[in-house]
C-alpha cells in the first residue's frame, strides 16, 4: 500500500506539533505531576495547561490565521475560516494515576463563511484535519478530508467485523455529573452482546482504535468537540461511520457520539432505539444460535 501522500495541506505541520507535545507529556509522565481537582473526580495538572500553551504557540506560527480552541480554556481568533480543537492531553485520570493510555488531539473545522445563509456562530462546519499522537506507543493517527487516513503513515482501515456478537467496542463514562450518566445501562447490554466493552479513559484513542480496525464500535455520552473532532475524521477516512445515538448526522456540540467500522452501525443504532424506548430487547443469542449463525456467514 502507497505510503502517506505528500501534499497534505495541514496534517505535516500539525504532526510536528502533536509529536512535540507528546514529548513533553511523555517527560511529565515519567517524572510525576501535582493533581489539581476541577470537581469531585475531574483532575487537571500542570501539564495539561503547560501543552496546551505549547500547542497554542505552535498552531499561532504554523497557522497564523487559524482558531485554536483548547480544553485549558485557549480561545483564540474565534472568527477564523478555520478553527482547531485542542485536547493538549485526552486520558487526564490515566496520566494523573500512571496508567500509560493518553494523548494529544488536534482536529481542524472549516467554517462555514461569516454571513452565509445558514451559517452560525455555533453552527458545525466540515472537520477538514485530524491528528491523534500516542505519545507511550509513537503512534501517530492522522487524517485529511477526502484523502485517506494513517497510522505513523501508513494507510490504516476499519474492521470487517459485521456483528456485534463478535465485535470488541468501547466507551467512557463522564467525570462531571457522573450521577446523571444513563451510561451503566447501555454498558451492561453491550458487554453482553460483544465481545466486551473497553474503557480505556482516552475518547481520541477509542476513536482511533475504531479507524485502525482494533475496536469495532466506540460511543459515549456529553463529550466536547476537542475530544472527538480529530478522532471522527480519523473513523470516516479509515471507511467508518459516526452519527449521533439515532443514526442522524454527528454534530460536534450534540454530546452524542457513535463510531463504528459502519458494518455494525444499524445493529448498534437498533440496539440504542430499543433501550432508549424502554422496548424488550432481542434476546442474547443462545450458544448454539451464535454457531449456527456463524456457519451460515463462513457459507456465504
Ligand atoms: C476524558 C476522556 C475519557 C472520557 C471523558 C473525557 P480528559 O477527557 O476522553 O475517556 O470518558 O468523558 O472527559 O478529561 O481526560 O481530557
Ligand atoms: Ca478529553
Ligand atoms: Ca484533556
Amino acid at each position: 500500500m502507497s505510503a502517506i501522500p505528500e501534499d497534505l495541506v495541514w496534517v505535516p505541520k500539525a504532526s510536528a506539533i502533536a509529536r512535540e507535545a507528546g514529548a513533553r507529556l511523555r517527560e511529565f509522565f515519567a517524572q510525576g505531576v501535582e493533581t489539581e481537582y476541577k470537581g469531585d473526580v475531574d483532575l487537571v495538572t500542570v501539564a495539561d495547561r503547560t501543552v496546551e500553551k505549547l500547542i497554542r504557540g505552535r498552531l499561532g506560527e504554523a497557522f497564523p490565521e487559524h482558531g485554536v480552541y483548547g480544553e485549558e480554556g485557549t480561545r483564540e481568533r474565534m472568527e477564523g475560516e478555520f478553527r482547531w480543537y485542542v485536547d493538549p492531553l485526552d486520558g487526564t485520570t490515566n496520566f494523573a494515576h500512571g496508567f500509560p493510555q493518553f494523548c494529544v488531539s488536534l482536529g481542524l473545522e472549516h467554517r462555514p463563511a461569516q454571513g452565509a445563509a445558514g451559517s452560525g456562530q455555533d453552527e458545525d462546519g466540515t472537520i477538514v484535519a485530524g491528528v491523534i499522537y500516542d505519545p507511550m506507543r509513537d503512534e501517530l493517527y492522522t487524517a485529511e478530508r477526502g484523502r485517506g487516513a494513517w497510522l505513523n503513515g501508513r494507510p490504516m482501515h476499519v474492521s470487517r467485523i459485521e456483528e456485534l456478537a463478535e465485535s470488541l467496542i468501547a466507551t467512557g463514562f463522564p467525570s462531571r455529573k457522573r450521577h446523571d450518566s444513563p451510561n451503566v445501562h447501555f454498558y451492561q447490554e453491550f458487554t453482553l452482546r460483544s465481545h466486551g466493552v473497553r474503557r480505556a479513559g482516552s475518547a481520541a484513542l477509542d476513536l482511533a482504535y475504531v479507524a485502525c480496525g482494533r475496536m469495532e464500535a466506540f460511543w459515549e455520552f456529553n463529550l466536547n468537540p476537542w475530544d472527538t473532532a480529530a478522532g471522527i475524521l480519523l473513523v470516516e477516512e479509515a471507511g467508518g461511520r459516526v452519527t449521533d445515538f439515532s443514526g442522524g448526522p454527528f454534530q460536534l456540540d450534540s454530546h452524542e457520539v457513535l463510531a463504528s467500522n459502519g458494518l455494525i452501525h444499524e445493529e448498534l443504532v437498533g440496539l440504542f432505539k430499543d433501550m432508549f424506548a424502554g422496548r424488550d430487547l432481542a434476546p442474547i443469542p443462545t450458544p448454539e444460535e451464535f454457531a449456527k449463525r456463524r456457519a451460515e456467514r463462513a457459507e456465504r
